[in-house]
């Protein structure tokens, strides 16, 4: 385990008009740089809807963070606030969620350079990308040029003929569906390959650009502050579904340090939620598209809470909030298939080429084993790369448990009895979408619907206001490989009594 205590020694200032608060956050490494059924299949029921946060609960983050409002609440006096406030919040939501058209186009990136359903041509590496990252450019003359130019030709020949391929029908919704391309003439399929040209060009800036902000963050020189600035460095980026396997092995291990220190005890785990789960599309260097889209991290946690005797597997619940339809409609759809007894299948590829750590591997080999059996994965295509790859098929009684709940945890929670408050809350990689005044929000609507003693474990820093009644109390820093920045610092916060 790698410890920086310097970073939980430090202080992060937040100056006010009035006064300057002083609070100690929790910090996070981050996430490195590295697709709709009736509302009434997720779960939601009258008592478990999800509720805005309302002014007063939201007036004191208000107050502390005046200087770091959005600007339409920034020039409004208190009485102001009040009144606009219920409108706010709504508007608020539709514009969060209008966020993940963006991240949607986003996966239509990282299909083109990635997917192999479609195409015969390499996958394009990192290393080709950071080439021509530079400066954003698909003129550079780099070998990989033609290479995207071919996979771009090749994804506009097969949307017409989509068949059941679910990632090219999700194209095909995006392109023609939603941005009202056609496929009719020649002209049609030069202007539909011209923007998807532009869109890869977009998402290399961008992506460029965050690499620029945290190494500026480095620059720095404070591990706090590099934290907090890493944290939320997607606030402005699309909203993204991408998931994968080894953010899970940091939060077992954190889980098990957790239980030796007796934060969380045996079998004490009875509700879990799991804020933005995830979908598996084709996103970064880790997704493929040769198996269906998958989610990992709802099994990936009851796994290891039942591997750690946290849990007993006749009492867990979990609950998954997540804004997205499309990863809803996929965890409601599991939900519904195992009723009928169907199993949910987890295929597992492992980058030869990654140097995952021991410990890595021995997650990849373990996981599942307390959720289902090992069967037979499916066929690695040729252009694949260098893949190892195995499969769990899961038990219909665990994805019977998992319940996706349609909530912006920015502004939203439900409105739960003590007694039926979540023992542990799970949040990676979501809180760097926002700044900082939408992750205070958010943890306001963690602290509702956690019971005193709970525990939520994120990889992302968050501004601790003195009024907040959840706390960071330590964190695990695990890393996956000898690559740069290939880890992940897991904080753990807990939510102390009213
Ligand atoms: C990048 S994925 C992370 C998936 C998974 N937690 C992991 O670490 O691999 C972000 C997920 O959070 C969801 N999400 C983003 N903003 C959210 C919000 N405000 N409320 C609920 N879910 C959100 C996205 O739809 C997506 O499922």
């Amino acid at each position: 385990m790698l410890k920086n205590s310097e970073l939980f020694d430090s202080v992060f200032s937040i100056k006010r008009n009035t006064y300057k608060v002083s609070s100690r956050i929790s910090i996070v490494a981050g996430c490195w740089l590295a697709l709709s059924l009736p509302i009434s299949l997720f779960g939601q029921t009258s008592q478990s809807r999800a509720e805005y946060l309302r002014y007063t609960e939201a007036q004191p983050i208000l107050e502390a963070l005046v200087e770091a409002l959005p600007a339409d609440l920034k020039r409004l006096n208190p009485d102001e606030l009040a009144k606009a406030w219920p409108n706010w919040i709504r508007g608020r939501d539709s514009e969060i969620r209008a966020r993940l058209a963006q991240g949607d186009e986003d996966s239509l990136v990282n299909f083109l350079l990635f997917g192999t359903s479609y195409t015969q041509r390499p996958r394009v590496t990192i290393k080709e990308i950071a080439e021509i990252r530079g400066d954003g450019a698909l003129t550079s003359g780099a070998r990989v040029v033609p290479v995207i130019q071919g996979r771009v030709d090749d994804l506009i020949r097969d949307l017409g003929a989509a068949g059941k391929n679910e990632r090219l029908l999700f194209a095909r919704n995006v392109l023609l569906t939603q941005k009202g391309h056609t496929l009719t003439t020649t002209q049609d399929r030069a202007r539909l390959k011209n923007y998807l040209l532009t869109s890869v060009v977009r998402n290399l800036r961008e992506q460029a650009s965050y690499v620029k902000a945290v190494e500026s963050a480095r620059l720095l020189g404070d591990p706090t502050e590099e934290f907090a600035e890493r944290s939320r460095v997607f606030r402005t980026r699309g909203l993204s579904s991408d998931t994968s396997l080894l953010p899970n092995l940091a939060l077992e291990e954190s889980l098990k340090a957790i239980r030796t220190r007796g934060l969380l005890t045996a079998i004490s785990v009875r509700r879990v939620a799991i804020v933005g789960p995830g979908l598996d599309f084709t996103d970064k260097q880790e997704g493929y598209d040769f198996y269906p889209q998958q989610t990992i991290q709802p099994f990936a946690i009851v796994d290891t809470l039942l591997r750690l005797g946290l849990a007993s597997p006749d009492v867990l619940q979990v609950t998954t909030f997540d804004l997205s339809p499309r990863v809803n409609h996929h965890l409601a759809l599991a939900q519904q298939r195992a009723r009928h007894g169907q199993r949910y299948v987890v295929q597992l590829p492992r980058d030869l080429q990654a140097q995952w750590k021991p410990e890595a591997i021995g997650y990849w080999k373990q996981f599942g084993d307390q959720i289902g059996t090992a069967v037979s994965p499916v066929n690695l295509p040729a252009n694949a790369g260098d893949l190892k790859i195995r499969a769990v098929s899961i038990r219909p009684s665990i994805a019977t448990r998992i319940t996706p709940v349609d909530l912006n945890i920015v502004l939203q929670h439900m409105d739960l009895p003590t007694a039926e408050r979540f023992d542990l809350i799970i949040a990676t990689n979501i809180f760097i979408y926002y700044d900082t005044f939408e992750q205070s929000l958010a943890l306001a609507n963690v602290e509702h619907m956690l019971r005193p003693g709970g525990i939520m474990l994120s990889n992302n820093a968050l501004l601790e206001l003195p009024f907040s009644r959840v706390r960071s109390v330590d964190y695990l820093t695990v890393v996956y490989s000898d690559r740069p920045d290939d880890g992940d610092h897991i904080v753990w916060y807990q939510r102390l009594p009213d």
